[in-house]
């Protein structure tokens, strides 16, 4: 069965058992109960645009806008382990109140790829799940919580007033990096890296641990174990490695690929 199947048969399903939350002209708009999406955290996953396409496989693929200068939101991941509901639609006139905030906060880094396609592709993944909770349950309400809480944590400030600075020549300890970090988050946090093409190792992602109530928390046991089983979380890069020294490399906007070459 393909994905698509499973979706139209999971809302089906939705449907005959009466979990579905409300009807738009016919399509099935959101399903509320479990077990389709029963989580209980969720991830703020943050990227850094200056390692960004170090990560990518095609590399020619990328390009940061100029208006890009601090950490950009990836996605707000709910940790679910059953299907989110591909019906559930989202149009652009449903963003159009935040969309200033998200341009400047969510941008898409993919040369051609409007940033649209790019929301639209978190919530089909995530949003769709994260609408199973009252306080995220619409396209609005999902992406301000987002922006909400992107705001919320100042890490361009915090790391900046720590002494944590991009550069192509000093790296930092991993330690030295969470603990300029956990005032913000205490250790409701991972940092991920990528493997630069001289084998350094270079953060471009911070994912902030969160209950379905968006407060700080959920251990990462139970985040893992969800995780692992499901393969479209794998973002680029790994966790950081602890063993060796962390790059925070600037934005490069003409070569964004090799940002220090
Ligand atoms: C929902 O998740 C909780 C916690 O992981 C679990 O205890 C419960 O059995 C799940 N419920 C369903 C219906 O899958
Ligand atoms: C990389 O992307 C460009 C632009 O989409 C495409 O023309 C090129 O064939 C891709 N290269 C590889 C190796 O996939
Ligand atoms: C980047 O973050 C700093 C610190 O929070 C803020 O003062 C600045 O306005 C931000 N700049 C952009 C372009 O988002
Ligand atoms: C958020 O949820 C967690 C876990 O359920 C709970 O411990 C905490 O008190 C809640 N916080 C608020 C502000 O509701
Ligand atoms: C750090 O540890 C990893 C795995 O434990 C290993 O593959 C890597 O070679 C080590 N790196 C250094 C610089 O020691």
């Amino acid at each position: 069965m393909s994905y698509d199947k499973h979706i139209l048969w999971a809302c089906t399903a939705a449907l005959l058992t009466g979990w579905v939350l409300a009807f738009d002209n016919g399509h099935c708009s959101g399903i509320v109960t479990r077990p389709l999406c029963n989580w209980t955290c969720m991830q703020l996953t943050l990227q850094w645009p200056g390692s960004f396409c170090i990560g990518l496989n095609n590399k020619t693929i990328c390009k940061i806008p100029e208006t890009v200068r601090n950490w950009t939101i990836h996605g707000l991941w709910p940790m679910h382990t059953g299907y989110c509901c591909n019906c559930w639609p989202v149009f652009h006139s449903h963003l159009q109140e935040i969309e200033p905030e998200l341009t400047q906060l969510w941008p898409s880094l993919i040369k051609g790829k409007h940033f649209f396609f790019f929301w639209r592709e978190e919530w089909i993944k995530h949003g769709t799940c994260a609408g199973s909770e009252e306080t995220m349950g619409s396209p609005l309400l999902y992406f301000q919580a987002a922006v909400k809480l992107r705001k919320l944590f100042d890490i361009d400030s915090v790391l900046e007033s720590s002494g944590i600075k991009t550069s192509c020549d000093v790296s930092y300890k991993h330690d030295d990096i969470r603990g300029a970090l956990t005032p913000l988050f205490g250790n409701n946090f991972d940092l991920q890296c990528v493997t630069d093409r001289e084998g350094r190792e270079a953060w471009i992602q911070l994912k902030i641990h969160l209950f379905r109530n968006q407060t700080l928390g959920c251990t990462k046991q139970e985040q893992e174990e969800v995780l692992n089983t499901l393969a479209w979380f794998n973002s680029p890069g790994h966790p950081c490695p602890k063993n060796t020294t962390i790059f925070y490399v600037p934005i490069n906007y003409e070569n964004p690929h090799e940002p220090c070459n």
